[in-house]
C-alpha cells in the first residue's frame, strides 16, 4: 500500500470503519457543543467523549449530566472510568440505551483524584483488578469496546497490559505513550507505540504530539499505527480533522481567518445554550486559541478574558471580523 492509500484507507473497530483521524477526549474542552462544531465539517469522523465513571452513569451523579452528547455528534466512542466491577452493567445499559457507537475505557487518566480512586491509570498497576473489569465490560457489551492505555503507571508496562486488553476482547486499543508522572509533558514514545503495534492484532492508535498532518505523517512513519487520536490539536479548532484529511491527501486547506472568528462566535452561542450564562465563563478557556494571528491579539484578549457579558464578548469578536456576516448565526458546512 503507497502512503495515499494508507491514509484514504481506514480504521476497522469491531464491525465499524472510520477515517483514521479521531477526535480525542479532553475534559471539559471536547465537550457536546463543541463536538457539534466538529460535525460541521466532519460527519463521519468517530469522536471520543470526555472520561465519565461509570458510579455518575449509573446514579446520574456527577454535577453535570453524564450521558452528556446528542444523537447529531455520531459517530461516537463514549469514554468511561471505572475502579471496580461494581456499576459496570447498569452504566452500560444506559449507555447502549442512550444510543452510542462503542465504549472506551480510560486506563491513562494521570489526574491524582482519579488515581486516588484506583481508576485510569492506576489500573495499569493492578492487571488482576484490570482483567476483571475489562471481562465485565466485554461480557456486556454487543457493541465495539476499545481501551485507551498510557505507557504505564510508574514504570513501563505497556506490553503487558496491550496483550490483556486484546486477550479479553477488546476490538482496538489507543495508546498514549507516556508514564502516569509525565503526566502530558515530555517526548512521546513513539518507539515503544511501535512495539505495542508489533505486539498485537487488535487495530492501535496513538494519542500525543500529533497535531496536524505533517505530525501525523512523521509519527506512521516511526509506528506504523492504524489510527491517530488528535487531542490538544483540535483544540478550539472544530475544522481541524477535515484539514488534516484534506492536507493528507495533497491538497490545500487554509481555513480562512473569518471562519474562525464566526466560529468562535458559534462556539460561543452554543455553549450558552448548553451551560447557561455559566457558559461564557467556560468559553474563555478557547478564546486565545480562536483569536490567534488576528490584527492586535493581545489587546483584543485582554478586552476579551475581562469581558462580563456575552453581548460584550459578542461584539468584540463581530468588531475583529470587521463586518457581521449573514451567517454568523448559522454557518452551513464548511
Ligand atoms: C485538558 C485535558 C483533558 C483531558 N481529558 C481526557 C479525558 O477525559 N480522557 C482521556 O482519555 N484523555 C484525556 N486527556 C488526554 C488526551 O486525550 C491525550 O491522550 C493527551 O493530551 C495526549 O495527546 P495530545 O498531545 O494530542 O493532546 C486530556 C488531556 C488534556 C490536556
Amino acid at each position: 500500500m503507497n502512503n495515499l492509500e494508507y491514509w484514504r484507507g481506514s480504521i476497522t473497530i469491531g464491525s465499524l470503519k472510520f477515517p483514521r483521524f479521531i477526535g480525542g477526549p479532553l475534559d471539559g474542552i471536547t465537550d457536546s457543543p463543541f463536538r457539534k462544531l466538529v460535525r460541521d465539517f466532519s460527519p463521519t469522523e468517530l469522536l471520543y467523549t470526555e472520561m465519565r465513571h461509570v458510579a455518575w452513569v449509573a446514579n446520574d451523579k456527577g454535577g453535570v449530566k453524564a450521558l452528556d452528547f446528542e444523537q447529531i455528534e455520531r459517530p461516537i466512542n463514549y469514554q468511561v472510568a471505572a475502579n471496580s466491577i461494581d456499576f459496570i452493567e447498569k452504566a452500560c445499559d444506559k449507555i447502549l440505551a442512550a444510543g452510542v457507537d462503542m465504549l472506551d475505557l480510560n486506563v491513562g487518566c494521570p489526574a491524582r483524584n482519579v488515581i486516588g480512586s484506583g481508576s485510569g491509570s492506576a489500573l495499569m498497576a493492578d492487571p488482576e483488578r484490570l482483567e476483571r473489569i475489562l471481562k465485565t465490560f466485554r461480557a456486556r457489551l454487543p457493541i465495539p469496546f476499545t481501551v485507551k492505555i498510557r505507557a504505564g503507571f510508574k514504570t513501563c508496562n505497556a506490553l503487558d497490559i496491550a496483550q490483556l486488553v486484546q486477550d479479553c476482547g477488546a476490538d482496538a486499543l489507543a495508546i498514549h505513550p507516556r508514564l502516569q508522572t509525565q503526566h502530558f509533558e515530555g517526548r512521546p514514545d513513539y518507539a515503544l507505540v511501535a512495539q505495542v503495534k508489533k505486539a498485537v492484532s487488535i487495530p492501535v492508535i496513538v494519542s500525543g504530539g500529533v497535531v496536524n498532518f505533517k505530525t501525523a505523517a512523521l509519527v506512521y512513519d516511526q509506528t506504523g499505527v492504524d489510527g491517530f487520536l488528535i487531542g490538544r490539536g483540535i483544540w478550539a479548532q472544530p475544522w481541524k480533522l477535515h484539514e488534516m484529511a484534506e492536507h493528507s491527501q495533497g491538497r490545500v486547506y487554509v481555513v480562512p481567518r473569518d471562519t474562525v472568528l464566526l466560529y468562535a462566535l458559534k462556539h460561543l452561542e452554543a455553549m450558552l445554550t448548553y451551560y447557561g450564562p455559566k457558559g461564557l465563563y467556560a468559553f474563555r478557556k478557547h478564546l486565545p486559541f480562536y483569536i490567534r494571528g488576528v490584527q492586535d491579539a493581545s489587546h483584543l484578549r485582554k478586552k476579551l478574558v475581562v469581558a462580563e457579558s456575552s453581548d460584550e464578548v459578542r461584539q468584540l469578536l463581530l468588531s475583529a471580523l470587521g463586518s457581521v456576516p449573514d451567517e454568523a448565526s448559522g454557518l452551513s458546512r464548511a
